[in-house]
């Protein structure tokens, strides 16, 4: 099978896997706890020993530590280069800075990629939707430039790069080369925000131009919303800038079963931090209720991008036979079951 993530460079992959790899792990907010808790069981289950550098961020680490990004947590991800990452509560309207674009920024961790598969056995309008976004991570209406102009008026500054532009798509073409994916649509507002999501469009186009195998397409942001709820398999890697890119790529999960199933990365020349797509969950947290396969196949992405490809393969054919079966599923999907219940039947589809 083809790898379906980026990996290391083969000799520092080779050097992992001698030396149990250290990596770094967020357990992160509401439901991180249980659903990292749970991909920890399936990783240790498949037979991968990891040296876990325990950190805490986000509102965990403000009652820990009063600082929601505490230095040993940025030194441990330079240090380790590889994170497994629970999600992290972001206040709205209030509060300190999402630490999520915090760690994307500081880290330059510029491309995020989002595989959305359906599973058989998960009831959906659509099957065999197979969908990979690419999200760029690094600015956009991220740039967190806001400003109040005067009373009643603000600006939030949407920043678009060549350089952030260019690379992402690169990203995205890279991506489909490698794993033989046959088109690439970038999405876009630019009838609207024609200088800057204009510029987004001219570098994708040029990046494009070097790849001539791989289709390319445009679509408008609203268009394509549409187009993917009703003709999913149109599209095969989507392209878009930060905004877009968080937006779509929750659709997308809605289009496979919800966001209890899609994982997540964050990629950049220096590191990975492997995330489920899903946030904390308030609304389930602490109630063993969590659907835990985005996070398990988030750790997979993870095992594969440090050399353990046989290894991620088997966590994703347990989860897909857990989900096919049917039997034991978290009530996102239907079922009755617990976190630990399903996590259980994964490590037992293993076996
Ligand atoms: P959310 O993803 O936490 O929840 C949305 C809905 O999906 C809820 O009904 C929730 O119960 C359900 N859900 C999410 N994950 C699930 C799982 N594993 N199993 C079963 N059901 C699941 O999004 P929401 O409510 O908008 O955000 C809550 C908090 O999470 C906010 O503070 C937000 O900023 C943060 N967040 C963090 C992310 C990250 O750290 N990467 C990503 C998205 C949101």
């Amino acid at each position: 099978m083809e790898p379906t993530v980026p990996t290391k460079s083969k000799r520092a992959a080779a050097r992992k896997v001698q030396a149990a790899p250290i990596a770094t792990l967020i357990p992160g907010d509401g439901v991180g706890p249980e659903v990292i808790g749970a991909a920890l069981e399936v990783i240790a289950a498949a037979g991968v020993t990891i040296r876990w550098d325990r950190q805490s961020a986000g509102a965990a680490a403000l009652r820990r530590y009063n600082n929601p990004a505490p230095d040993e947590l940025i030194e441990s991800l330079k240090r380790t280069g590889v994170a497994l990452k629970g999600p992290l509560e972001t206040r709205i309207g209030e509060g300190y800075r999402s630490i999520n674009v915090y760690l994307r920024k500081t880290l330059d961790l510029y491309a995020n990629l989002r595989p959305t598969q359906s599973f058989s056995g998960v009831h959906t309008p659509f099957r065999n939707v197979d969908l990979i976004v690419v999200r760029e991570n690094t600015e956009d209406l991220y740039s967190g430039i806001e400003h109040e102009v005067a009373r009643g008026v603000v600006e939030s500054v949407k920043v678009i790069t060549a350089k952030a532009s260019r690379r992402i798509a690169r990203f995205a073409f890279e991506y489909a080369r490698r794993n033989h994916r046959k088109s690439v649509t970038a999405i876009h507002k630019a009838n609207i925000m024609k200088l800057s999501d204009g510029l987004f469009l001219k570098c994708a186009r040029a990046v494009a131009n070097e790849y001539p195998s791989i289709r390319y397409n445009e679509q408008i942001v609203d268009a394509a919303c549409m187009r993917l709820v009703t003709d999913p398999s149109s599209f095969d890697v989507l392209l878009l800038e930060n905004l877009y890119g968080d937006i779509v790529s929750d659709l997308c999960a809605g289009l496979v079963g919800g966001l209890g199933l899609v994982p997540g990365a964050n990629f950049g020349e220096k590191g990975a931090i492997f995330e489920a797509v899903h946030g904390t969950a308030p609304d389930i947290a602490g109630k063993n209720l969590a659907n835990p396969v985005a996070a398990i196949l988030s750790g997979a992405m993870m095992l594969e991008y440090i050399g353990h490809g046989r290894a991620a393969k088997r966590m994703r054919e347990a989860a897909a036979s857990v989900l096919q079966s049917g039997k034991v599923l978290t009530r996102d999907l239907g079922g009755k079951a617990s976190t630990q219940e399903m996590t259980a039947a994964v490590i037992r589809a293993m076996h």
